[in-house]
C-alpha cells in the first residue's frame, strides 16, 4: 500500500483540496482502492466526500475507542474512494494526549495501516493533515512513508518549507523510511512574485518540486462551498485538469500505474 500524508502547518495552501482531488482521481482515473483519512478536526475533506452527519472517525482510533479500521470507515459515492471521516472531537486530542499518551496516538494508525496492509484493503491511503503539528498530524505522517507539502506560490510559503522538511526529517529518529516526496505549488497565477517564488523553490533544491502547478480559479472555492471535489464540480476547469496532471506525474514517479481502467 503506498501512503502519502498531505502536510503543511500553514492553513489555506490547499492540504484538503490536495488530499481530496489525490484520492479522487487515483480511484477514478487509475481504478485504486484508495483510502482517505480525514486528520483534521475541522473535517473539510469529510464534508466534502460525505453526506452531513455523525462520525466516529479517527478520534475514536486514536483514543483506543475503536479497534479495527473497519469499524470507521465509510464508502463515498465514488467507486473505489472510502474516507475514515474527522470529526471536532481531533481538536481537544492534545490537551488529553499530554506526555506518554502522545505515543499511545502515533501507535494506533501505525497499527491501523499495518492491519490494512495484512487485509490487502487498499492500494493507497492518503491522509489530509490539519495546520499544525498536533498529535494527529504527528501520528498520520508516522504512519505514511510519503510526505506531499503544498505550498502557495508567495514568498512566506517559499521561504517556509525549509523548517518544514526539517521538522519532518526529524521525525525519521521514529520512522527511517520517512521521505518528502515532493512540493506541489498551489493558485498559480501569473504574476512576477510567484514566478519568483517558484523558481526560488526550485533552485533551492532541497526537496523535489512537482513539474505541475495547480492554477488559481475560482471553480475551487465554488467547488468547497458546494462540498464537492472539484473533479465533479467543473472537471474541464484548469485545476481539475492540473490536478488530472499532477496525478500523473505523481504516480510516474511512484511507481503506480496511471490511466489502467
Ligand atoms: N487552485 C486553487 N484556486 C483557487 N482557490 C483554491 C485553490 N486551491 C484551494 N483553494 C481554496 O483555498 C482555500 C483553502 O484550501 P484548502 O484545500 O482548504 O487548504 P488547507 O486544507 O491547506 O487549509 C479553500 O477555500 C479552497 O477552495
Ligand atoms: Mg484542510
Amino acid at each position: 500500500m503506498k501512503t502519502f500524508a498531505i502536510v503543511n502547518r500553514k492553513g489555506g495552501v490547499g492540504k484538503t483540496t490536495t488530499a481530496v482531488n489525490l484520492a479522487y482521481v487515483l480511484a477514478t482515473g487509475c481504478r485504486l482502492r484508495v483510502l482517505l483519512v480525514d486528520a483534521d478536526g475541522q473535517a473539510n475533506a469529510t464534508q466534502i466526500l460525505l453526506p452531513p452527519g455523525e462520525y466516529a472517525g479517527l478520534g475514536a482510533l486514536l483514543r483506543g475507542y475503536a479497534c479495527c479500521w473497519d469499524e470507521l470507515v465509510i464508502p463515498t459515492d465514488v467507486d473505489g474512494l472510502h474516507v475514515l471521516p474527522a470529526a471536532e472531537d481531533l481538536g481537544a486530542l492534545d490537551l488529553e494526549a499530554a506526555g506518554g499518551d502522545r505515543s499511545r496516538c502515533y501507535r494506533a494508525v501505525r497499527d491501523m495501516r499495518e492491519a490494512l496492509e495484512e487485509d490487502g484493503a487498499y492500494d493507497v491511503m492518503v491522509i489530509d493533515c490539519p495546520p499544525n503539528l498536533s498529535a494527529a498530524c504527528v501520528a498520520a505522517i508516522l504512519a505514511s512513508d510519503s510526505v506531499i507539502i503544498p505550498v502557495l506560490s508567495d514568498a512566506c510559503s517559499a521561504t517556509g518549507v525549509g523548517d518544514l522538511v526539517e521538522q519532518i526529517a526529524s521525525l525519521r529518529s521514529l520512522h527511517p523510511a520517512l521521505r518528502v516526496a515532493g512540493v506541489l505549488v498551489n493558485q498559480w497565477h501569473r504574476s512576477p512574485v510567484v514566478e519568483v517564488s517558484v523558481a526560488y523553490l526550485r533552485e533551492e533544491g532541497m526537496v523535489p518540486v512537482y513539474d505541475t502547478v495547480i492554477r488559481r480559479t475560482d471553480k475551487v472555492p465554488e467547488s468547497s462551498w458546494a462540498r464537492m471535489a472539484v473533479q465533479q464540480w467543473s472537471p474541464f476547469c484548469s485545476a481539475a485538469r492540473d490536478y488530472r496532471a499532477w496525478v500523473a506525474e505523481l504516480a510516474a514517479k511512484e511507481g503506480i500505474k496511471y490511466g489502467q481502467a
